[in-house]
């Protein structure tokens, strides 16, 4: 398959953000594309704006949670469509705060989201691509896949479970043909940190131990915004794992994440939980 053009690729969290952009760059590439989310009002507006006469770009709203709304997805992108080239499972968001103050339930929660719902949705679409005999499966992860921070843990550990997936996934797919990428993302601006925000205000604005170092927390995302990327920085990677016949397990993007990772790997971890130290 390879070239982007007529590959029929879904994206998941496509309403903002990555997926938003994978979405405007891979329909320029000519591929066919189907938009899922919850938000449907901004799904129709992309779609609208990507093409008006809706024969390259279906909408299935949804929430990827729901068993029967993936269903629906998978049968409406196979009854539109007739095959499924990619799968490009980017919807997520972070749960943030101590791990002695979150929840459990809340924490379950964001692994549904980010990994129970990612492996049920590529359940689906595997035995399709193996029938065809190709098929390209993206993750998004994230540098957070690889370094976990005081006070994000639980989001940082959903993204640390995808790396082990995607891995295990790479070796047993690669027999039928279907290859399996993942992307790790550094800070993009997206609408990411303000959905963290609501899903986890209630555990950052604790007033208890932590509090104090709430602050020092946020400062360190202000901090960040200095050096963010932008979501066409993580789309051309996607872009790029979906156009090639062998794709790199990995793509990482944009610099600083580059650095993050290269930091993580050669320094003792000692010295990585100085540099992340909670600060008030
Ligand atoms: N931005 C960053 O700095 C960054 C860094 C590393 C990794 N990432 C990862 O990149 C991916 C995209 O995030 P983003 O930065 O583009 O953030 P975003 O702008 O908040 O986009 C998140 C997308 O996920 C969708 N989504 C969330 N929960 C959903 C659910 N239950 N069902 C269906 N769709 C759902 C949202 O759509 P609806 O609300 O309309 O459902 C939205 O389209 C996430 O997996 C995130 O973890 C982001």
């Amino acid at each position: 398959m390879p070239a982007l053009a007529e590959q029929v690729i879904i994206i998941t969290g496509a309403s903002s953000g990555i997926g938003e952009a994978t979405a405007r760059w891979l329909a320029k590439a000519g591929a066919r594309i189907v938009l899922s989310a919850r938000r449907a009002d901004r799904l129709a507006a992309l779609a609208a704006g990507l093409d008006p006469t809706g024969e390259r770009v279906l909408v299935v709203a949804g929430d990827v949670t729901s068993d029967l709304d993936r269903r629906r997805l998978i049968e409406a992108t196979l009854k539109k469509f007739g095959r499924i080239d990619g799968l490009v499972n980017n919807a997520g968001y972070a749960t943030r705060g101590p791990l002695e103050i979150v929840p459990v339930e809340a924490m379950r929660k964001n692994f549904e989201t980010n990994v129970f719902a990612l492996i049920a949705l590529t359940q689906l679409v595997v035995p399709v691509m193996r029938a065809q005999g190709s098929g390209c499966i993206v993750n998004i992860g994230s540098v957070a896949g690889r370094i976990a921070r005081p006070l994000s843990s639980i989001y940082d550990a959903t993204k640390h479970a995808l790396e082990a997936i995607t891995d295990g996934l790479r070796g047993e797919l690669q027999p039928f043909g279907i290859r399996v990428a993942l992307i790790q993302p550094g800070f993009i601006l997206t609408e990411f940190i303000a959905a963290a925000d609501k899903a986890s205000d209630q555990y950052t604005d604790h007033p208890g131990p932590y509090a104090p170092f709430m602050a020092g927390f946020r400062v360190g995302y202000k901090k960040l915004r200095r050096v963010a990327g932008v979501p066409d920085d993580i789309a051309r990677l996607i872009a790029r794992a979906l156009a090639s016949n062998q794709p790199a397990p990995r793509y990482s993007g944009p610099l600083h994440a580059k650095i993050f990772l290269f930091l993580k790997w050669l320094l003792p971890d000692r010295v990585m939980d100085l540099i992340l130290r909670l600060r008030r």
